[in-house]
């Protein structure tokens, strides 16, 4: 487990990013940076209050602290216009009022997310009220409340950590053939033999994983990224794209020792584009793997013998009558006509001549003009991101529609500053893990959304949304919006 920073006597939390050295492997050593450690950084333990937090930047490079997940304004969200150079400092007095939750902090320097939370500068945020004993939840950490990032990187042949993006990793997203969590490869997770907690946050820059135990025990889904629901729901599978977060319990009371496994990623491979248009999100495309192996301890204390059969979370269950209606389409610069046919493949298509690897993208709205030759072209409702540009003007306490839409890839959309119910997706009631409160949601064809907009965002700082498929983001899929 990462160690913990507790914030909840101190109400401060000081992190500087720093150069590191990681041997992933023995004996081959990375430079890696990370938040306060050479690796990623501390599990931030928090609750409700106020918290001062201070943030140092030892590295050559402009970063930001994003708390994803907390409802906190504008100026304190740690978004792209709060990029601390090279030796300085940012401070930030936040107050934290919203239920507890698991959630998520990172960089968010514009154009350098993907390679430096690749790199390391992410970590995790437990917001807690205390009160999981009443809740019959597990809550020792490390011992039967396990904090697990997923990542997955590409090691050289000398066992160094790479990130070379090929053209197709930026179309698809980078994925790697190695699984790392919590910054180790093979780890095994010593578990009490009863019931323990996975707080799963995926903290991969594009794999979606496709979760199960290896012998298909049920997952009890008791939080997403929002907090509790209001009962457990038992999954055989679980769907978790990047920078979503999902709190899980699983009963290893019959002593066995299991693994959590994954399917194959959805958008990647020979499959990817053209499986996703023929449809093919839920079907496990390349082989499965394993993500964590558990042991069984017998000599760690059995606290919880039992999943509770209610939790005390809110779940959504917002009023969309008479509410404003956004079109937000997740782009990737395909022509008039775009798909797999001619479009994409002829001379004004994503492969041809005047596409991706040549020129510009499109000759009708949207992208335009000598742009990004040779590197993907991505944008929201044809524009790519753009830092001087306010893409909505959002009203303080109101609750909008969201229709999302990714024609070509399945993409995760996150919104900054706001929760969200998904209402529906490609045209049926929403996946059982997508019903709780969600800032982050896998978009596999079109998703409505109900987002409730309750803390505000200035035009010198905004609020983002964007996909989190971080090479994605990079070049351009994001918007951002003053709330007011
Ligand atoms: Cu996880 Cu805009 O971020
Ligand atoms: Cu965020
Ligand atoms: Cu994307």
């Amino acid at each position: 487990m990462p160690p913990v920073l507790d914030t909840t006597e101190t109400d401060r939390v000081d992190l500087t990013a720093q150069f590191g050295s990681t041997d992933f492997f023995d004996g081959a050593a990375t430079r890696t940076i990370g938040y306060n450690q050479g690796y990623l950084g501390p599990v931030i333990r928090m609750a409700p209050g106020g918290l001062g937090a201070q943030v140092r930047n030892a590295l050559d490079v402009p970063v930001t602290v994003h708390w994803h997940g907390l409802l906190v304004p504008g100026e304190h969200d740690g978004g792209p216009q709060a990029a601390i150079r090279s030796g300085a400092s940012w401070s930030a007095n936040m107050q934290i009022d919203q239920p507890p939750a698991t959630a998520f902090y990172h960089t968010h320097a514009h154009g350098r997310t993907a390679s430096d939370v690749y790199a390391g500068l992410a970590g995790v945020i437990h917001l807690t009220d205390g009160r999981d004993d009443d809740r019959g939840l597990p809550s020792a950490y490390g011992v039967d409340d396990l904090t697990l990032v997923l990542q997955d990187r590409r090691f050289d042949t000398g066992g160094r950590m790479t990130y070379d993006l090929s053209m197709m990793d930026v179309m698809h997203g980078f994925v790697g053939e190695v699984m790392v969590v919590n910054g180790q490869i093979d780890a095994v997770a010593a578990v009490p033999k009863g019931v323990t907690r996975l707080r799963l946050v995926n903290g991969s820059n594009a794999r979606i994983y496709t979760l199960f135990m290896s012998d298909d025990r049920p997952m009890h889904l008791v939080a997403t990224d929002g907090g509790f629901l209001d009962v457990p729901i038992a999954l055989e599978t679980l769907i978790l794209s990047p920078g979503e977060r999902a709190e899980v319990l699983v009963d290893f009371g019959d002593g066995r020792s299991v693994a959590l496994m994954s399917g194959g990623d959805p958008n990647q491979g020979p499959m990817g584009m053209m499986g996703r248009m023929r449809g093919v999100i839920n079907r496990v495309i390349d082989r499965s793997f394993t993500v964590l192996d558990f042991a069984i301890d017998d000599t760690l204390p059995v606290r919880i013998d039992a999943v509770p059969d209610t939790l005390d979370g809110a779940m959504p269950d917002l009023d969309g009558t008479d509410v404003r209606t956004r079109r937000v389409s997740l782009d990737m610069g395909m022509g008039p006509g775009g798909g797999m046919g001619p479009g994409m493949m002829g001379p004004g298509g994503m492969m041809g001549p005047g596409g991706m690897m040549g020129r510009g993208m499109m000759d009708g709205e949207g992208f335009r003009g000598p742009m990004m030759s040779g590197m993907g072209v991505f944008g929201i409702n044809g524009r790519p991101y753009d830092m001087d540009r306010i893409d909505y003007e959002v009203g303080l306490g109101t609750t909008e529609r969201w229709i999302v839409e990714s024609p070509m890839l399945a993409h995760p959309f996150h919104i900054h500053g706001a929760m969200f119910q998904v209402v529906r997706e490609d045209g049926r009631a929403p996946r059982p893990e997508h019903r709780g409160w969600k800032d982050t949601v896998l978009v596999t064809g079109e998703t409505e959304l109900l987002v409730r907009f309750d803390r505000p965002a200035s035009a010198d700082f905004p609020f983002m949304f964007h996909c989190h498929i971080l090479e994605h983001e990079d070049r351009g899929m994001m918007g951002q919006m003053t709330v007011s």
